[in-house]
């Protein structure tokens, strides 16, 4: 098994930067001659499946994705690849979403899916709508659980090591025994691992000669322009373990390339690639999985709204009509006055702002929201303060004789309360209380 001897060849990898002054992402460049054997890796997603209302960053959407993904293995496929697509870990988000995202893995064709610690946690929504995709969640030496891709002449079995413990030896020790049990004839053995390139030039020694390829989840792709004469050399050293790094970007996926050598049947050519999906149409059929899901989120934002509106409007406020059932007189006045369109004169803008509310909203400065702006705004209790306890108000005038009489209003205090120098410079009692008065 010793004898394979990999022939590392780096593909330039891009940087992806997210400032806009970042070079345009590459053109996809399929190689010539087609390898046996393509791994198309995603990772990262977060649970998002497209970014909305950001200019330019449109080329995160799952569904333009979907687009790269499909073209490519078609292409791959037709000219007579084995393709393999799998995601490689940090897909989810809120369990809401999972669903649908793994029923767009399905519709794309992934095969597999590597959980990250984080996906673990949403192992249960994962398992119940993973649909016959293969799961391979983080594991132990004791418990790794591998997965096959077949390929003409020869296979590669992927496994998930999920964040190992780096400096532990008996961890190592176990792991590489495990390993040796999946290697066979012409059998290349894959690692996904959830380190930083540091840790992964730490490790690969222990690996070497057991593990091939080895993807790990680096911000800086290992095989990058500025990283690699570093890295040529410590490939070199590490002879054996080609190491490549996750996509760090959801629109981004690595293209992990493996030719069998037709000379020597022992050695095998890998090259890795991340190729980006801007610029791409979104895939239609995915595109409607993302539609669905957001539509429901609006429904359910929707009600949750009206949550919020019925435990608001169940402290108590009682609206001037109540009032006017009762002194129609002084309803009917009050109508008349501007304070009756208080919110209704606030620009269309303003009407949800608290600042300005305050005082011109009755209902908000009670409940905390505005149910209706026409004939609303500076209402009886504003002034007829002894009345602002709902209970006190209510009574009144329920049961004679038991009249509690609403005190006089104290127009001295009361209308400066709003009536202040900044919204009301001209204010004068003299000339403004007659305007009111009913
Ligand atoms: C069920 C009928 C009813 C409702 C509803 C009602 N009132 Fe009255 N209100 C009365 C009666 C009856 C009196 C006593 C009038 C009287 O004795 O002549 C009264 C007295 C008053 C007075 C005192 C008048 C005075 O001369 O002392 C004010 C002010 C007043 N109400 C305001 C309000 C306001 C503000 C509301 C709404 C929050 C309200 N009322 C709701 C029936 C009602
Ligand atoms: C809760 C706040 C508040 C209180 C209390 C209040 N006002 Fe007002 N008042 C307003 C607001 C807000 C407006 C502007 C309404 C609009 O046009 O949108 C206004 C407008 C007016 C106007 C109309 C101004 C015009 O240009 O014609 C008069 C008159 C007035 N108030 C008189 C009074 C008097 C008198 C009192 C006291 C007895 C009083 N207000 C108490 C908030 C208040
Ligand atoms: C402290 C109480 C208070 C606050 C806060 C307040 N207003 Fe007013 N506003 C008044 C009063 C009182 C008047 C009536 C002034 C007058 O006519 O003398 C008024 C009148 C107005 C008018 C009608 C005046 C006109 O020129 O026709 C508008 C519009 C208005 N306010 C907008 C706002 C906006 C927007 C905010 C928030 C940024 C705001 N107000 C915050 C008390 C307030
Ligand atoms: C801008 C302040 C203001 C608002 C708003 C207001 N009132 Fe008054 N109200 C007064 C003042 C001032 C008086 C005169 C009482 C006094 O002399 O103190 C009065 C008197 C009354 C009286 C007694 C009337 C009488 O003839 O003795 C009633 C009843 C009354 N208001 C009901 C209402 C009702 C109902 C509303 C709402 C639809 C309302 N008021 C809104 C300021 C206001």
């Amino acid at each position: 098994m010793s004898a394979i001897a990999l022939v590392l060849l780096f593909a330039g990898v891009a940087l992806h930067l997210w400032r806009s002054s970042a070079p345009r992402p590459p053109k996809i460049e399929l190689p010539k001659e087609p390898p046996d054997l393509l791994f198309l890796v995603t990772a990262n997603r977060q649970g998002k499946l497209e970014v909305c209302g950001c200019p330019g960053k449109r080329a995160e959407d799952l569904a333009k994705v979907a687009t790269l993904i499909r073209d490519t293995s078609n292409e791959m496929q037709r000219r007579g690849a084995t393709v393999s697509i799998v995601e490689g870990g940090d897909f989810t988000g809120s369990p809401d979403v999972v669903p649908y995202l793994l029923r767009a893995y399905r519709l794309v064709g992934y095969q597999c899916i590597a959980l990250s610690p984080r996906d673990e946690k949403r192992l249960s929504i994962i398992r119940t709508n993973s649909d016959g995709m293969h799961l391979l969640p983080p594991s132990n030496p004791e418990n790794l659980q591998p997965f096959r891709v077949q390929g003409k002449t020869f296979s590669i079995v992927l496994v998930n090591l999920g964040q190992p413990p780096v400096k532990d030896d008996g961890y190592w020790n176990r792991l590489v025994q495990h390993l040796q049990t999946f290697k066979q004839p012409n059998t290349l053995l894959a690692a996904i691992a959830y380190i930083d390139r540091n840790a992964a030039m730490e490790i690969a020694p222990r690996l070497r000669g057991t593990v091939n390829i080895l993807l790990i989840d680096d911000s800086l792709p290992v095989a990058s322009g500025e990283f690699s004469p570093a890295a040529t050399k410590a490939s070199k050293e590490v002879s054996g373990v080609f190491i490549v790094s996750l996509p760090q970007s959801r629109a981004s996926v690595l293209s992990l390339m493996v030719w069998a050598n037709s000379e020597n049947r022992d050695s095998y050519r890998l090259e890795g690639q991340w190729i980006y999906a801007s610029g791409r149409s979104d895939n239609p059929q995915v595109k409607q999985i993302v539609d669905e899901y957001y539509t429901k989120r609006q429904k359910e934002l929707e009600r949750e709204m009206q949550q919020v509106m019925k435990i608001a409007t169940q402290r108590t406020y009682l609206p001037p009509e109540f009032c006017g059932k009762c002194h129609q007189a002084q309803y009917e006045q009050w109508l008349s006055t501007d304070h009756a369109k208080a919110i209704e004169s606030l620009a269309e803008q303003k009407r949800m702002d608290r600042s300005c509310l305050t005082c011109h909203s009755l209902e908000f400065r009670l409940r905390g929201v505005v149910t209706e702006r026409k004939k609303r705004g500076v209402e009886c209790v504003d002034c007829h303060v002894e009345l602002q306890d709902p209970t006190t108000a209510q009574m009144h005038g329920q049961r004679p004789g038991e009249r509690p009489s609403a005190r006089v209003v104290n127009a001295e205090t009361v209308c400066v309360r709003c009536h202040d120098k900044q919204n009301s410079p001209n204010f004068n009692l003299q000339t403004y209380l007659p305007k009111v008065a009913h």
